[in-house]
């Protein structure tokens, strides 16, 4: 195809800045740069999600994606070695003082063939009996483990559960590696993917197992948390920033991935704030579009002024009406999940899975 080349600007302006964005008559998007006394001219959408490529940085003569970090050789516009991948290249001359970019691609765009991740299959419930996720989320060093009030209670629940015929699994959120959500929504609304970008780059994240089981497994979430000054655990609001990228495929792209799913909540503190603490929890996990039973969180405290924590954990083992408030939750939420199953194409999945777990 002919050439079709446009005026740029002064090759000596355009000398200034080692990388830009550079946006044609509204359509055309380059990542001009300029290096070691040349120009580079390759497209300035990333292959990956559309990030913008000239707003990135140079890392020797590669460009860094600014969303999510993808690189791209700035005058070739291939990926790493390796990676057989590219963004289109266009050609560039200069003419009397000014830098031109021929408006064709010099290049086509190649995408790497990448397995979508397991994790963003369509969730669709497999049959089986209903399934409760526990998430404990207080934080303890595995190798001097302490009695967690909080993680107690949220035992007890699952242990009703199951003898009501419910699969359960616990998960220790401290027993999961995985990174902090690096705030890619900040930088765009489209930034924030669905599987979360870190899970589809990392394969180390274990964050996968936390969406494993509240995106496809479980029908039931039961949260358990302390209270530290006044809020959930620092180990609870990382792993929820992780799920902001369930509750962005709602708002950016209308995909709900939490249906008929019900959560329940077990918050302890030796000292006070359970209202606020189990407030922002509902919200949140309403957000996500679980849904909640009568009554849908289960709290100890003694108070702001109690310091006696010995004793705090003495009574927590020993408070019988608040083992069977755990268990009762644990009921609730089975029978809440029961019922919207019915309203789904649950119902003969769990019929056909295994006995139906009792309601109170
Ligand atoms: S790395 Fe460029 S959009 Fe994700």
């Amino acid at each position: 195809m002919a050439p079709n080349w446009y005026r740029l600007g002064p090759v000596e302006e355009l000398k200034t800045k080692p990388l830009r964005q550079v946006v044609i008559e509204g359509r055309l998007v380059i990542a001009l740069s300029y290096k070691d006394g040349r120009f580079g001219a390759v497209s300035g959408v990333c292959n990956h999600k559309g990030g913008p490529l000239g707003e990135g940085t140079l890392r020797e003569d590669f460009i860094v994606c600014p969303w999510h970090h993808w690189m791209f050789h700035r005058e070739t516009g291939e990926a790493r070695p390796g990676i057989p991948a590219a963004v289109p290249r266009h050609d560039l001359k200069t003419e009397a003082g000014a830098l031109y970019v021929d408006l064709e691609p010099a290049t086509p765009r190649i995408d790497a063939p990448h397995p979508p991740h397991p994790v963003a299959r369509e969730p669709r419930r497999a049959p089986g009996p209903l399934r409760v996720a526990g998430l404990s989320t207080t934080a303890m060093h595995a190798g001097f483990p302490r009695y967690s009030t909080s993680e107690a209670l949220l035992g007890l629940a699952l242990g009703e559960a199951a003898a009501a015929g419910a699969e359960t699994k616990m998960i220790r959120v401290r027993e999961l590696g995985f990174r902090t959500c690096e705030g890619y929504y900040s930088k765009s609304a489209q930034a924030c993917t669905w599987p979360c970008s870190i899970t589809q780059m990392d394969a180390k994240d274990e964050m996968t197992e936390i969406y494993e089981a509240l995106v496809h497994w479980a029908d039931v979430a039961l949260v358990a948390t302390p209270i530290r000054w006044g809020n959930a655990s620092a180990l609870y609001f990382k792993m929820i920033e992780r799920l902001n990228c369930v509750q962005n495929q709602i708002t950016l792209h209308d995909n709900v991935l939490i249906r008929n799913k019900v959560a329940g909540f077990i918050i302890t503190g030796g000292q006070d704030n359970v209202q606020a603490v189990a407030g922002g929890m509902l919200m949140f996990f309403g957000e996500l579009g679980f849904q909640f039973p009568q009554f849908p969180f289960v709290a100890h405290s003694r108070g702001w002024s109690a310091e006696d924590m010995e004793n705090n954990v003495m009574q927590v083992q020993q408070d019988g009406e608040l083992h069977e408030g755990a268990r009762a939750l644990a009921r609730r939420c089975l029978a809440m999940a029961e019922g919207l199953a019915a309203e789904g194409e649950g119902r003969a999945a769990i019929e056909r899975g295994g006995r139906k777990a009792g309601g109170e």
